[in-house]
């Protein structure tokens, strides 16, 4: 069968490099998604396995439409039998980019009503709607008059790996900072800190990269598992290996932010992860804080967001540069931000560049490279002025 992964914009090639290792065949970069073959034991592993995924879906069929009565046949026409039946549940999930169809709700809901009439003109019984745990949950992308109808396997979203339990203002996507830790090249073989971790994620990201483990080995529940054709057996014997390959990292995960309460956040999550062994975390400012150990990789998200004083951002993104440059030569600094002016007054010329987004905001990811003493730092041009 044919799989489509989905992902955030900026990570597909890192996407596809995931389903290498898991020897997918056939991958192919799609936007903001990557498509590769796959049979059931890949469908399993995908979603267990995948970091930098939101979700695994299994395409049923295509067509175009461009009302909502065109849309209707080519719903009710599909035989939706081998994937559902009259007693069981079904939710819709549409996402729309279309100048036919403006409402994905009611996109949603044509598809609900054309799926269920079809089971009751055949039974006269009709499968009813769970938005929670449905059997089947049906994604529908809509661009212009294109539909593509399919199976998501995943069910609740694979970022949310479920370690945040606590609450923090600004966090990061759990698969944009995987991506991140991974565009970076961090395998475990290197200190590494995030001197701005908030919440943890991009620590509770790496610690899981180093200790080699499934970020969703946690989860309970999967969207296939609800499917009528979902072997337990198989899944247990995926489960068993993931757990048997976790190692212990060969260096230590260090966390460690100006706020207290981040902080308290980001313990809670390590600790009910079972991560905290690996991680030190401190409350500190960037200021005091000092590399632990050489040639490690200090990687950070800090504060970028309209509610600071441009005043408060400068001298911020200043610091940050300063203490790059005198505490960390030898190491790799990466750093996002959607503040593109702040970014400069780091004065160092970034080594490599990537758009990301997080959330709606379009963001720099860059990397400055810290040469030690020995070796000419090139300076950003900005800083020579
Ligand atoms: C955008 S948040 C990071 C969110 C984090 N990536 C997450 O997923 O939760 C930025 C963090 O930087 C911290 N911060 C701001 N100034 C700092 C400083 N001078 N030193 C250390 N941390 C600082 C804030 O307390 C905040 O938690």
């Amino acid at each position: 069968m044919k799989l489509v992964a989905k992902t955030l914009h900026g990570l597909e090639a890192v996407l596809a490099g995931e389903l290498e290792a898991l020897e997918a065949k056939n991958i192919q970069i799609l936007k903001r998604a990557v498509s590769f073959d796959a049979n059931k034991e890949l469908l399993y592993k995908s979603n267990l396995h995948l970091r930098t995924a939101l979700r695994i879906l299994q395409p049923l069929t295509s067509f175009s439409a461009r009302n909502e009565d065109e849309l209707y046949k080519a719903v009710n026409k599909y035989d939706w039998s081998p994937y559902l039946s009259a007693d069981q549940t079904l939710a819709i999930d549409s996402v729309v980019y279309s100048r036919f169809f403006t409402h994905s709700k009611y996109v949603s809901l044509r598809v609900k009503d054309a799926i269920c009439d079809q089971f009751r003109a055949k039974t006269g019984k009709r499968p009813s709607v769970d938005l929670q745990r449905p059997n089947l949950l049906i994604n529908v992308h809509v661009a212009e008059d294109k539909f593509t109808l399919s199976m998501d396997s995943s069910g609740e979203p694979l970022n949310r790996r479920g370690y945040r339990t606590k609450e923090h203002p600004a966090p990061i996507n759990e698969a944009l900072a995987a991506g991140m830790v991974m565009l970076a090249g961090y395998d475990g073989s290197r200190p590494f800190l995030d001197p701005m971790c908030g919440s943890g994620t991009i620590v509770m990201e790496a610690t899981m990269i180093a200790a080699k483990m499934a970020p969703n080995i946690k989860r309970e529940e999967f969207g296939f598992m609800r499917w009528g054709n979902f072997d337990i057996n198989l899944w247990n014997k995926i489960l068993e290996e993931a757990h048997k390959q976790i190692i212990t990292p060969p260096e230590r995960i260090n966390g460690s932010d100006i706020a207290l309460a981040a902080i308290d956040v980001s313990r809670h999550s390590a600790l009910d992860f079972g991560l905290k062994k690996y991680i030190d975390f401190a409350v500190a400012s960037f200021s005091d804080v000092r590399p632990m150990g050489r040639n490690g990789i200090v990687l950070m998200n800090p504060p970028y967001d309209e509610r600071m004083k441009s005043k408060d951002i400068v001298a911020l993104y200043t610091l940050i540069g300063d203490q790059l440059k005198r505490k960390f030569s030898g190491w790799d600094a990466w750093i996002i931000s959607s503040n593109l002016e702040a970014l400069k007054v780091i004065s160092l010329k970034p080594a490599e560049r990537h758009t990301l987004f997080n959330g709606s905001l379009e963001c720099r990811y860059q990397k400055f490279d810290l040469y030690d003493g020995s070796k000419k730092r090139p300076v950003a041009k900005s800083a020579i002025e």
